[in-house]
């Protein structure tokens, strides 16, 4: 069996995903996941798209070394230098450049003629050569380009030191048999195809990307370009799972394996969804809540006599355990640390110390503590960006005969602000009091509200999208508490505003560069 070749793209076109955005720890923090996960290449970001960026990539290839760090890159000088900048120093580093090759981009977009975009590829894949031990090439919008020009521009790049020829169906637009035609002609037509790998990166604008990338290893692709969760630009990426999930559960129609450890879905699932802020649709293929749940009596009858009944794959296979009871309020230190490494968090002492006092709070309120409760006190107490505003009191009023109303009491630094609100329910109220403590003139995007673990004292988990002055972000709260898990992602998203303007005022001021 061969094996496919995963990159995972979940930290740059992942990123592109309308109101994501990681911050550089939260990058880091996916980065090793994903190593975890055991992906075979990570691409960490676009590095001269901001300096946020490339400090992104550099501390992922400083600090993550299983997989190769790829970076993205125009095909322009000063892009792949950046890359080359952000990788510099390690030995796996990949630089991914790009241009659009179809009619389309290069006429409205590029506004440069076949010829041209033809020397932009060349030139930049040549320089991108001196500096990363890999270099990819990737003809953007492939799947509407003219196919002669395609194979040609190929052709010039294999011979200019590209390991890696990446078809990006960019816009979504081909079909599984299309797109599979078109892996088999670039395979035939491009002469030197067998010194290159030929990878896939499809959109799933019509649904098709996990099919279209399916297609095209039947006809010679090796690698494929996916995310996790199938976050990305638009209807997004092929997601990860799907792919990674077909291939082992279908060896025996494919005949290929991955290095993934798949027991480690799940939980990457998980932390790119709570970092990114986007929750993941119940009926979602393998990761989503409801893909091993089973409703019909027929089923249930069937799925408890043989699991195989309904079941093609086991939950186990993608670390999905059974919510284990595992520790309850009389539980000690040496026990809860015990239990984090099973879930896989190393926390240094004075992490250990504030997640475990978040715990027992949580121990006296809720009965039962699940390993997922676990997972969320250890990521919102560790992973957090500073808290400016912290939430110490609200107290809301509510009623279908009366007008709500919240008061709510915020610490910032040493000092305590109160305010109180009326709205159409109480967490508008509490927004609105929030929103004259702190002066901002925000607008909620989007709010979701889902439950953790079941049970009437389960924890629930708010996800906020907050607007203010066209920079979207998304703020996460966490209680058993629903008002004030809602409070909680609201300060959350604010706290997120302060530290991307703060990182912007920096740079301004010359204090962060690029390249530093
Ligand atoms: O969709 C696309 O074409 C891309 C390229 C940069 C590979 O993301
Ligand atoms: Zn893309």
């Amino acid at each position: 069996m061969e094996r496919i070749v995963i990159f995972d793209t979940t930290l740059r076109d992942g990123e592109q995903s309308p109101g994501a955005s990681f911050t550089v720890k939260e990058k880091l923090q996916v980065a090793r996941q994903l190593e975890k996960l055991g992906v075979d290449v990570i691409e960490a970001g676009f590095p001269a798209s901001s300096s946020g960026d490339f400090e992104a990539v550099k501390n992922i290839a400083q600090e993550v070394r299983g997989p190769i760090i790829a970076g993205l890159a125009r095909a322009v000088l000063s892009d792949v230098e950046a890359a080359a900048k952000a990788l510099e120093g390690i030995k796996k580093s990949r630089i991914h450049v790009f241009v659009g090759t179809s009619p389309i981009h290069m006429r409205h977009q590029l506004r440069k003629s076949p010829q041209e975009v033809f020397q932009m590829a060349v030139k930049a894949v040549e320089a991108a050569k001196g500096y990363a031990s890999q270099v990819e090439f990737s003809p953007m919008d492939a799947t509407r380009s003219n196919k002669n020009f395609l194979y040609q521009i190929l052709e010039a790049v294999i011979e200019k030191g590209a390991g890696v020829i990446n078809i990006p169906d960019t816009v979504g637009y081909s079909t599984p048999e299309e797109f599979g035609c078109l892996i088999g002609d670039i395979m035939k037509k491009v002469p030197n195809i067998k010194e290159a790998v030929v990878s896939v990166h499809c959109h799933d604008d019509l649904g098709m990307a996990t099919a279209n990338s399916l297609s095209a290893i039947k006809c010679g692709a090796r690698q494929i370009e996916c995310s996790i969760n199938g976050i990305g630009e638009r209807a997004g990426n092929t997601p990860l799972e799907e792919v990674v999930m077909a291939l082992r559960t279908r060896k025996d129609f494919f005949g290929f394996f991955t290095g993934v450890h798949t027991e480690e879905i799940y939980r990457t699932s998980r932390l790119v969804s709570r970092l990114a802020g986007i929750p993941v649709q119940p009926n979602k293929a393998v990761v989503g809540q409801n893909a091993f749940r089973h409703q019909s009596g027929i089923h249930q009858d069937g799925v408890l006599k043989e699991a195989t009944t309904f079941e093609i794959m086991t939950p186990s296979s993608i670390g999905l355990e059974e919510g284990e009871l595992v520790l309850g309020k009389l539980s000690g230190r040496h026990a809860f640390r015990e239990r984090l490494r099973k879930l896989g968090f190393e926390l240094k002492d004075s992490e250990l110390e504030t997640a475990f006092r978040a715990f027992k709070k949580l121990a006296e309120k809720k009965k039962e503590v699940f390993d997922e409760d676990l997972v969320f006190i250890v990521e919102e107490k560790t992973l957090q960006i500073p808290e400016v505003y912290f939430l110490d009191y609200i107290h809301t009023v509510t009623g279908n005969k009366i007008l709500p109303t919240a008061t709510v009491r915020i610490r910032k630094n040493d000092k305590v602000f109160q305010e109180a609100a009326c709205g159409d329910g109480p967490i508008d109220a509490a927004y609105k009091a929030i929103d004259r403590i702190t002066g901002l003139k925000l607008t909620l995007a989007d709010y979701s509200l889902r439950s953790v673990t079941g049970g009437k004292d389960a924890l629930g988990e708010v996800m906020v999208k907050v607007e203010e002055k066209g920079n979207l972000v998304t703020g996460r709260g966490v209680s058993t508490d629903i008002i004030e898990a809602s409070a909680k992602a609201y300060l959350n998203a604010i706290n997120r505003l302060i530290y991307r303007g703060e990182r912007l005022n920096e740079r301004e001021a010359g204090k962060i560069k690029a390249g530093s």
